[in-house]
């Protein structure tokens, strides 16, 4: 079991993660930050995403999670310390009781529609401010770095 059980996400400043399902997140601008972040830790991707993606993210141990996968298990399975929660909106919120840290990038535009970062009802657990990090070679742009405080 992972130590650390990180959302993470890059996110519009109206709360959306994609356009629409098919969306290859060709907006995001901290595509460098989360291969760095998450290269060398384990990732838990959802079925969706993946195929958007098209391939296992590289130097990392690839989980692809289905509906009918048990999510306590699958954290049980995971030997390293850290484990990135990389989405998208299903899984993000089928995970949201394990996390201990939500990453998010607030990037400057807005969609007005769209798939939001959580499903239905669902909302983050309250979140302590660790800190905020510019996004390397992105001015104006930061990655805010949270910790559950307490757990929905
Ligand atoms: N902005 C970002 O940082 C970011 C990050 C990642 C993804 N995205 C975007 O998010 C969009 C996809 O999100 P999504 O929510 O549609 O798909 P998703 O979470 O990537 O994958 C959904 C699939 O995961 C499984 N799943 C996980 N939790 C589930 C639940 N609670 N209920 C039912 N199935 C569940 C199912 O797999 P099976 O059908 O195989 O059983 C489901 O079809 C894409 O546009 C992608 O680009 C954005």
């Amino acid at each position: 079991m992972p130590d650390k059980i990180i959302l993470i996400a890059a996110v519009t400043e109206d709360g959306f993660i994609a356009k629409n399902e098919n969306d290859n997140l060709s907006w995001t601008q901290d595509k460098h930050l989360f291969k760095q972040q998450t290269t060398t830790s384990t990732i838990i991707v959802g079925s969706v995403t993946r195929s958007i993606i098209g391939e296992n993210l590289p130097g990392r141990q690839n989980i692809v999670f289905h509906r009918s996968d048990d999510p306590a298990k699958v954290l049980e399975t995971i030997s390293t310390e850290i484990c990135f929660i990389i989405g998208g909106s299903k899984t993000y919120t089928t995970f949201l009781p394990f996390i201990t840290h939500a990453y998010l990038t607030i990037h400057p535009i807005a969609f007005g529609r769209g798939i939001k970062l959580l499903t239905g009802e669902s909302k983050l657990p309250e979140l302590i401010k660790l800190k905020s990090i510019q996004v390397p070679g992105e001015t104006g742009l930061y990655q805010d770095q949270y910790k559950v405080c307490i757990k929905n």
